[in-house]
């Protein structure tokens, strides 16, 4: 019996992208997500062994649901990929409703679904998905901002505590996902920088999510647990791209 990778989110995006990357690498899957068909598309499309949970991580019963799927086997690979912009807007407008959810989401699912799954994580690896958010303050983004804030922490925490999991955090720059068409579509009165996201579409700047996919399969697989948990990693820093270039050079040639 192999050990699995989970991906949450795995059903668009940047996390089909990682579930195809890994399952590439011969790893068998567990997808999470709330939408059944894009997580069905996403195990069709990487074939071999992907099984599908249909369920909000930012609940208890979801997350529930992921641990009875994984049942006694093993967990290799724990990536905290599923995410929400949602509520944009000035904070001075924000629902406590709205708030909560986006927190739920961001922050609580990646701490209780570790927690929950952490008797079958020993050896393994978690990844969160950060974002230039976590240390940016862009007006209109408060929850999603303040969320990657507290789940770099989150990182850091989990790295201070435990002792036989790493924990690595990894900022993947802006990516051609469904989560940017949303960023693009909102008015400016409540997204101030929206243009710009715009003008990075048009001229092309989006990193596509199997580029990114890639370096976070390197980070994964060909790094020591130690690098992988020292530092949140960066694909815009050249420093932290360089081993995983030369790594992807020598497979091409
Ligand atoms: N795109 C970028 O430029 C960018 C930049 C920095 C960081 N990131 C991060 O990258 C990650 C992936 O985002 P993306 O850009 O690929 O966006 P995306 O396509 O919107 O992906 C988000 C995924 O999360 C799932 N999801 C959302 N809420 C969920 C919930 N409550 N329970 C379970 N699954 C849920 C969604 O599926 P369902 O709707 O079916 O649940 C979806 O598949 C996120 O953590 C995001 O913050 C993205």
């Amino acid at each position: 019996m192999q050990d699995l990778a989970i991906v949450t989110g795995g059903g668009t995006g940047l996390g089909r992208a990682i579930a195809l990357e890994l399952s590439g690498r011969g790893h068998p899957l567990l997808l999470v997500g709330r939408r059944r068909q894009p997580l069905e598309e996403t195990a069709r499309m990487a074939g071999g062994s992907c099984e599908v949970v249909s369920g909000d991580v930012g609940t208890e019963a979801g997350r529930a649901a992921v641990a009875a799927a994984v049942g006694q086997r093993r967990v290799a690979m724990l990536v905290h990929n599923a995410a929400v912009l949602e509520p944009v807007g000035p904070l001075a407008g924000v629902t406590l409703e709205a708030w909560r959810t986006a927190m739920q989401v961001n922050l609580e699912a990646p701490l209780f679904l570790t927690q929950a799954l952490l008797p079958r994580l020993a050896g393994g690896r978690v990844l969160h998905i950060s974002s230039g958010a976590a240390r940016n303050a862009l007006a209109g983004w408060g929850a999603y901002c303040v969320s990657k804030a507290g789940l770099l922490m989150l990182y850091q925490m989990f790295n201070a505590e435990l002792t036989d999991v790493a924990v690595g955090s990894v900022r993947p720059g802006v990516v051609d996902t469904p989560m940017q068409g949303l960023i693009r579509a909102q008015d400016e009165s409540r997204f101030p920088s929206v243009e710009r996201f715009r003008r990075l579409k048009q001229d092309g700047q989006l990193r596509s999510p199997a580029e990114v996919a890639s370096f976070i399969g390197w980070l994964l697989f060909e790094t020591t647990p130690e690098d992988f948990a020292a530092h949140e990693w960066d694909i815009g820093n050249p420093d932290h791209t360089a081993a995983w270039l030369q790594s992807r050079r020598a497979k091409s040639s």
